[in-house]
């Protein structure tokens, strides 16, 4: 199963109405994918409550929503000086309503950790505990610095985010599946801002904050990091990942997209690039 590649940020096509909402129209009803779409059980009915999945797949759910909430939390400690900082009400605004989709997405990875009862329970506790510095990935432990920083994350972080939750789409566990589209067009929010802030600041420099020289030393910081959030290129975990119809790529294909999607996007800021294997950590 391929996914588009996200349209680059800009006015939205115009929107033609798809078959479900004819159907909704004409009186009908849309139903749920129920099956499961890609890797060994496709075809099979998805796995909808925790105590269904097979202990692997158990283990795995358990393991990548510990690190999606991690992600979540850590980016709202990230993001926390900038609130009532950001150079113009508008972007204070932005901030907060980050803030604030950042924790919701935490409370939503959480929700599906309780459904694992007392292990899960065990986890959100320790995610509470966690300050800066201590956190599993390291772009979330590093603090922005100027305001290009904030730029930079968004633009690149949040989109890899954006790429870790497209992989989930539809997946074979139902309550993961129904968590995707409401996060996803919150990311999208996110994404645009920070190419917004980057674009601004190459631009109109100081006339708006910041200069363009910051601007592209922010996407030198952060692109490397972003890079090395899709995680080892023969990694076993993704595979089996994809086998179990969790995620729908592997960490290779992900950030191979991923720097398709972004190398125009820069370009496009009279902006530059490093190249793939530059600061990399994870490869
Ligand atoms: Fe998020
Ligand atoms: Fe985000």
């Amino acid at each position: 199963m391929e996914a588009p590649v996200a349209p680059p940020p800009g006015p939205a096509p115009p929107r033609t109405p798809g078959p479900a909402s004819r159907s909704l129209k004409e009186g009908g009803t849309i139903e749920p994918i129920r099956e499961i779409l890609w890797g060994d059980q496709a075809g099979v009915r998805k796995y909808e409550t925790s105590e269904e999945l097979p202990e692997d797949l158990r283990k795995l759910v358990i393991r990548l929503m510990v690190v999606q909430a991690d992600t979540e939390f850590a980016s709202i400690q990230q993001h926390r000086p900038w609130l009532d900082s950001a150079p113009t009400l508008e972007d204070r605004w932005i901030e907060a309503r980050i803030v604030a989709d950042e924790a919701r997405h935490g409370l939503q990875a959480c929700r599906i950790l309780r459904d694992f009862g007392e292990e899960g329970q065990k986890y959100i506790d320790e995610l509470l505990t966690k300050r800066e510095g201590e956190h599993k990935l390291d772009a979330f432990n590093i603090a922005f610095d100027r305001w290009s920083d904030v730029g930079a994350f968004c633009c690149f972080v949040d989109r890899v985010g954006v790429y870790q939750l497209r992989a989930f789409q539809e997946c074979s566990y139902g309550p993961l599946a129904r968590a995707m589209p409401l996060m996803l067009s919150e990311e999208q929010l996110h994404l645009n801002f920070g190419f917004s802030v980057l674009k601004r600041m190459a631009k109109d420099g100081a006339k708006y904050n910041g200069s363009k020289e910051e601007a592209q030393a922010s996407i030198e910081k952060w692109y490397p990091r972003s890079l090395d959030m899709f995680g080892h290129s023969n990694s076993e975990t993704s595979r089996k990942a994809i086998a179990h119809g969790l995620k729908r790529w592997t960490n290779e294909e992900a950030r191979e997209r991923f720097i398709r999607e972004v190398t125009p996007l820069v370009k496009s800021m009279g902006l530059e690039l490093p190249s793939s294997d530059f600061d990399r950590h994870i490869l």
